[in-house]
């Protein structure tokens, strides 16, 4: 499977504290069943001040760590970008880190704050089409709003978003009203791909097979391997060039 929303870098978010944790991070990953995984360290002006270069400098180490400890998962980097009007110059600045491409376009995860979805979140998703690039909104199943009121995802829909929801919510790990709407993003077919959120070995582990066992009983078993394994390849190849080969049908 493939991970396409984690946090396992070491101490740049509030992800893996430190670099014992990111290895123990990552061997719960493999032992998951996830052989590859975009690292999506927080950017989130004034409290997880990450850049594209910071982040590709802590891959670089996380890599050779993994290597180290003879840990047979190969990993990308991107970023969870937090919803703000920067983003309007980091873009022509390229200074935005993709998740990859879908349909010739940039794919950009953005996360909204989980109180509600702002005002001008159309209007930017309407813009960084306009310049190619397609927003991949971070788990909407929690957001308070969507919660209160599941038609509050249809207009970014209707625009074109993608949407990641995370394995833990459609296997009730995040409460029984982010299960419902993972469910219901399930049932309506806007779920693009289901990703762990990792951030802790305990609290929130990577654990990305429960949830697509969890999603399978509602979509079928071929439509849950879509969400874990075909769908993200097909966005993140670009960091992943040797072939994955898909667990059922390795010989
Ligand atoms: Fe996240």
């Amino acid at each position: 499977m493939i991970d396409l929303h984690c946090h396992l870098l070491p101490g740049i978010d509030d992800g893996a504290r430190n670099v014992e944790q990111a290895v123990t991070l990552a061997r719960l990953a493999v032992e998951d069943g996830i052989s590859h995984a975009v690292l999506t360290p927080h950017i989130h002006i004034g409290r997880y001040d990450n850049s594209l270069l910071s982040i590709h400098r802590a891959w670089k180490k996380y890599q050779a760590l993994l290597v180290k400890h003879h840990i047979p998962l190969q990993v990308g980097y991107a970023a969870e970008v937090h919803f703000c009007a920067q983003i309007l110059d980091w873009v022509p600045e390229q200074k935005l880190p993709l998740l990859g491409y879908w349909e010739g376009e940039g794919v950009l995860l953005l996360e909204l704050p989980h109180s509600h979805i702002p005002v001008g979140v159309e209007e930017l998703v309407c813009w960084l089409l306009k310049h190619r690039i397609r927003p991949m909104i971070a788990h909407p199943e929690r957001n308070r709003d969507v919660i209160r009121d599941f038609d509050k995802v249809l207009p970014l829909a209707e625009l074109g978003c993608l949407f990641q929801v995370t394995a833990g919510s459609v296997a009730g790990q995040f409460g029984e009203p982010a299960r419902l709407r993972a469910i219901q993003l399930l049932q309506n077919k806007l779920v693009t791909v289901l990703a762990t959120d990792a951030h802790h070995e305990l609290r929130r582990p990577p654990n990305l097979s429960e949830g697509r066992r969890a999603a399978e009983t509602l979509i079928g078993e071929s439509a849950s391997w879509d969400l874990v394994q075909n769908n993200p390849l097909r966005i993140a190849s670009c960091h992943f060039p040797l072939k994955v080969v898909h667990p059922a049908t390795e010989t």
